[in-house]
This record gives structure tokens, sequence and C-alpha cells, in this order.
């Protein structure tokens, strides 16, 4: 694990933004990982910056979203499917069909597990991800793998924690259903990137931080798997690497 310490988020954004203008502009067909969430929002102002001045074109890229809610559809705001187009997809020359969030709308077991499968295999089929981005949820958790995931598990549907739950309500109105499962990339999923980047900020990450990188390696600190990836990098800005 390489830990990286910079003064403020906004210096993550820009080491992070490097990071992944080295893959698309040095692989032929880069494929990327991405992730939602507020910390990766800068990441990708910046890229899109980038992308405005010329220096970045994401047109043979290939893109996979960690996750997505169950049960509600692409269309919805606060899907990860508009989120990432809002934020991304929409401002940059990516191929649309080039872009891959989970298919979750549906409420059916059986059409879920097909979806998950396919995102597995679809993934295969891109040469697997070069560069995994990922954020940390303040239990821990790495895409919506939960506290208690097995680090062998693959795409699938999960079960949020009351914790994750009331940490996204802020994203939805009092009177809006909000889901409380997700289908998401499994830890194995995420441990067979290339390389992986997790960006953390801010003191609320600052717990989850420290168990990441000096807790032991325990599946109640999904993140804490990244310890055994041979090319894991931890970036952090001060306030998250405080109580390290
Ligand atoms: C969600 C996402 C995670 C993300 C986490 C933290 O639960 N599934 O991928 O890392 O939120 O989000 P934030 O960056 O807003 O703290």
């Amino acid at each position: 694990m390489q830990i990286i310490i910079l003064p403020t988020a906004q210096d993550v954004a820009n080491y992070a933004a490097d990071r992944v203008a080295d893959v698309v502009n040095t692989r032929h067909h880069p494929v990327l990982g991405l992730a939602t969430g507020s910390t990766p929002i800068a990441l990708y102002e910046q890229l899109v910056a980038r992308y405005q001045a010329n220096s970045l074109s994401f047109k043979h890229c290939v893109t996979f979203n960690l996750d997505e809610y169950i049960g509600i559809p692409g269309s919805h705001s606060q899907s990860y499917r508009a989120f990432m187009e809002h934020h991304l997809f929409g401002q940059i020359d990516v191929e649309a069909s080039h872009t891959h969030v989970p298919l979750a709308a549906s409420m059916n077991v059986a059409e879920l597990e097909q979806s998950a499968k396919d995102y597995e295999l679809a993934i295969q089929h891109a040469g697997g991800i070069d560069l995994q981005i990922l954020g940390i949820g303040v239990n821990g958790h790495i895409g919506f793998n939960e506290p208690t995931s097995s680090f062998a598990s693959r795409t699938r549907i999960k079960t949020l924690s009351e914790s994750t739950v009331e940490a996204n309500k802020r994203f939805f109105s009092d009177d809006e259903f909000q889901p409380h499962l997700a289908l998401t990339m499994g830890i194995g999923t995420i441990l067979d990137a290339k390389a992986v980047l997790l960006m953390a900020t801010g003191k609320g990450k600052a717990g989850a931080v420290k168990a990441m990188i000096e807790g032991p390696l325990t599946s109640m600190c999904p993140a804490s798997v990244l310890q055994q990836h041979e090319k894991a990098t931890i970036v952090l800005d001060e306030e998250a690497a405080s109580e390290l």
C-alpha cells in the first residue's frame, strides 16, 4: 500500500486526475473503474477541465462503475447512472456505449443475479480494469461492500448497513423511496483491478482511514483488504490522515 498525504482535498483530486490521465494517455484501450459519492466529484471536475482544455480525450476509454442502487431507474436523479452522466459522462467525449454502471432497476432477484454475472463478463471482455478509483464509507466500505463482505465476493446484491443508509439519506427527500439494496462489484472484483486508487478527504473519514491502514486485515473494515493489493495507492488530505 502506498500512502500519499497532501495538504487539501483539491490536491487529492489533482493527484487522482494525473493518475487517470496517465492511464488514458498510455493505454490503447484504457479501462477505468469509477466511483460515486461526494469525494470523487472534484476529480471529475478536473477531468472535465482537462478534456475542455484539449489535454485529455476519453474516446477510447471503457468505464465500469462500482455500484448502483437497486429498484430505481437510471433516469432517477439519485441513481448512480444519473450521477455519472451529470458529473462526467455528459461532459466528456466517452462513447455512451462504453460506459457501464450495474443495471439494477429491476426488483426481480433472478434478473439482478443475471445482471451481476453479465457485469463480471463485460469487465473480463474489456480486458480487466486498469485503474479502479475508490472512495471509502465511514464504516470502511468500498463500493457497497459493507462490513462482513467476503474478500472473495464478486458483483452481487448487497443489503446496505444502517449507517450507510443514514449517511446517504441527505440525497433523498423525505417522501422519496430510498433504496436499502444495491448491486455492487465484489471485493474480489475490485482486487482484480491492475491498480487501485482510493481517495479520502475530510475529518469524517479519519477513523475509517486509520482502520484501513493501521488496523488488522478484517472483513469488518472491507477497505483493509487493500493492504494486500500489489498496486494500491491511498491518497489522503491532511484531515483524513489526522488519526494516522
Ligand atoms: C457510497 C458509495 C461508495 C462511496 C461512499 C462514500 O456508499 N457506494 O463508493 O465511497 O458512498 O461517499 P462519500 O465520498 O460521499 O463520502
